[in-house]
């Protein structure tokens, strides 16, 4: 197994149900391919209202970046699915009086636990080396506009996560069409989990106050797409283009 398979063009003919030999066609410097095999573009994967709840798309230019550095991406990978458990395991110690944000955040802890050791087990197999990677400035990126006090604190907690999660499901959409048989499928089960994940996020910030949140739902939906539009110097899970 070579660290360097983890992406080809296999997942094009899996999914339109070829047999093709998944190791013969690496994607490193083409193009991203506008759809799958079987005519879905990354769109067509994703819940309507996640991409109506994103200010952008994933840019191209992303996408190229990501295909060349497949380890530094199922490695950052697989840190996000332990930062996310870890946020939702932050948020059950902190709000213990709310049933509904701890059934969701303990159901979230646990479904983003069993991703990170999804992913984990797949870079076992493809002998790639779990490092230490540098946190992206993305997340840190949205948490510095989190107002201090609760409520507030608590509703802009719950919109940063919600935009992660979003972000996370239309990155995993948009990097299936380049991706091996194996690893598609696994970011199609991702794309189903994570589509959920935004939802309960938005539902719980909604249930925090009685007033409209929609200026400052678009609030951080402005700041997420610049992070993702503008130029970032290193490459992540969540970087922006590549400087
Ligand atoms: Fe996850
Ligand atoms: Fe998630």
């Amino acid at each position: 197994m070579t660290p360097s398979a983890p992406f080809s063009h296999a997942d094009v003919a899996a999914e339109a149900g070829s047999t093709a030999d998944p190791d013969t066609s690496s994607l490193s410097g083409t193009r991203p391919p506008a759809s799958v095999g079987h005519g879905l573009s990354a769109d067509d994967l994703l819940p309507e209202s996640l991409l109506a709840f994103l200010g952008c798309s994933t840019p191209d230019a992303w996408l190229e970046e990501a295909l060349l550095h497949p380890e530094t991406l199922l490695i950052d990978h697989a840190q996000c699915e332990k930062k996310a458990a870890s946020t939702a395991m932050s948020l059950l110690y902190r709000y213990v009086d709310q049933p509904l944000l701890l059934s969701k955040m303990a159901q979230l802890a646990r479904e983003e636990l069993l991703h990170f050791e999804q992913v984990v087990k797949l870079m076992e197999k493809r002998d790639v080396t779990y490092r230490h990677l540098s946190a992206s400035r993305y997340a840190e990126g949205l948490r510095r506009h989190v107002r201090p006090n609760d409520p507030e604190r608590l509703i802009d907690v719950l919109i940063v996560g919600a935009l992660i999660e979003a972000r996370s499901c239309e990155r995993f959409a948009r990097l299936i069409p380049c991706l091996d048989a194996e690893l598609a499928r696994f970011y199609r089960s991702l794309v189903k989990s994570e589509g959920r994940h935004f939802e309960d996020y938005l539902l719980l910030a909604r249930e925090q106050t009685d007033a409209p949140l929609d200026d400052r739902i678009a609030f951080f939906v402005a700041r997420e797409a610049e992070l993702i539009r503008s130029p970032d110097a290193e490459f992540r899970f969540h970087s922006g283009v590549p400087a």
